[in-house]
């Protein structure tokens, strides 16, 4: 990685600030030099950032969700902006593992609308200042993103969404310089690895036992799997997004974290071979590397 030299005059908006990566990525981007709007949705988040970080830090309340809150964001944001490049990181995601047939519907729901409809309505109401101050859009995804694979397939879905999004914004934004960088990550020691061990316990204590019994062998696998997968810290990724914005030229794809690599290259062969691989592991109990992530 090349070194990262910044001013003040380069500015950032990171959506899911308040833990993990996005928390992580806020203070390091505030300590090379970056001027940081960091999207948090409560005030005690709000208070923790500033505290850990300098007056260059901004906090600002970004529910991704909620239009409202983006506009008001937005016209903050563009109000101190003057003619400084303007960046911006969506990071803020949800997890959501599980066989389909026991996920909540609604949960189903809420994973999609942040994962995607909030990243499309954050992005879509940020472009003109993006494009007018020549900044950067930088996506975080996921190697579920590149390989969907059991137990994943409606957090794989919105990752895949987050690929295409950014394929397409690519090209679509070149003729104004606007660069677009999708980092693909592996597994990262965050609080989300909690959430997802929470979450699916509370899940499986709502569903039909007859119905989980008939997937003991693919949860079973999938909860010793999780465990297993050492997981690197949130500081790596908020290098690469660093790099992301601020390299002379950033790459379409940056991949991070174990698994991200294995799964780029599984994704590459061909389906059936994927498929008996993945089939032999979970269900004849042979080992399994191929997915290294929640
Ligand atoms: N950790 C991993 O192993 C891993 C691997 C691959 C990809 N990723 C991706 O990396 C990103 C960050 O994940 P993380 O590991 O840092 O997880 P995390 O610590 O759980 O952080 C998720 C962030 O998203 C925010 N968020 C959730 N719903 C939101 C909404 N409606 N509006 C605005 N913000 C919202 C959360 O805010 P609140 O605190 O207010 O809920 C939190 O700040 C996600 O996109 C995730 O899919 C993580």
């Amino acid at each position: 990685m090349k070194t990262i030299k910044t001013n003040r005059k380069h500015q950032v908006l990171i959506t899911g600030a308040s833990t993990g990566i996005g928390y992580a990525s806020a203070i390091y981007l505030d300590k090379i030099g970056y001027r940081v709007f960091a999207g948090v949705r409560t005030e005690s988040d709000a208070q923790k950032l500033k505290e850990n970080g300098s007056e260059n830090l901004n906090p600002v309340l970004l529910d991704v969700c909620n239009p409202e809150s983006i506009n008001t964001t937005c016209d903050l944001i563009s109000k101190q902006l003057g003619s400084d490049t303007f960046s911006l990181v969506n990071n803020a995601g949800l997890s959501l593992n599980g066989p389909l047939e026991i996920l909540p519907m609604d949960d189903i729901r809420k994973l999609l609308n942040v994962n995607v409809l909030g990243l499309l309505s954050v992005i879509q109401k940020y472009l003109p200042l993006i494009r007018k101050n020549k900044g950067r859009l930088v996506n975080i995804s996921s190697g579920h993103g590149l390989l969907a694979i059991p137990d994943k397939s409606v957090y794989a879905a919105s990752k895949f969404a987050v690929q295409a999004i950014s394929d397409s914004l690519r090209v679509e934004l070149k003729p104004f310089e606007v660069s677009v960088s999708n980092v693909i990550v592996g597994k990262v020691n965050t609080s989300v690895l909690g959430k997802i061990e929470n979450d699916r316990r509370k899940m499986l204590e709502g569903a039909n036992p007859e119905v989980v019994r008939e997937y003991t062998q693919l949860i079973e696998y999938f909860d010793k799997e999780v465990k297993n997968i050492p997981g690197i810290e949130a500081l790596e990724v908020a290098k690469i997004i660093g790099d992301a914005l601020n390299n002379r030229k950033p790459k379409a794809q940056y991949l991070i974290g174990p698994g991200a690599k294995k799964m780029k290259v599984l994704a590459g062969f061909p389906r059936k071979m994927r498929d008996k691989m993945l089939f032999n592991a979970i269900y004849k109990n042979k080992k399994c590397n191929n997915s290294a992530e929640m």
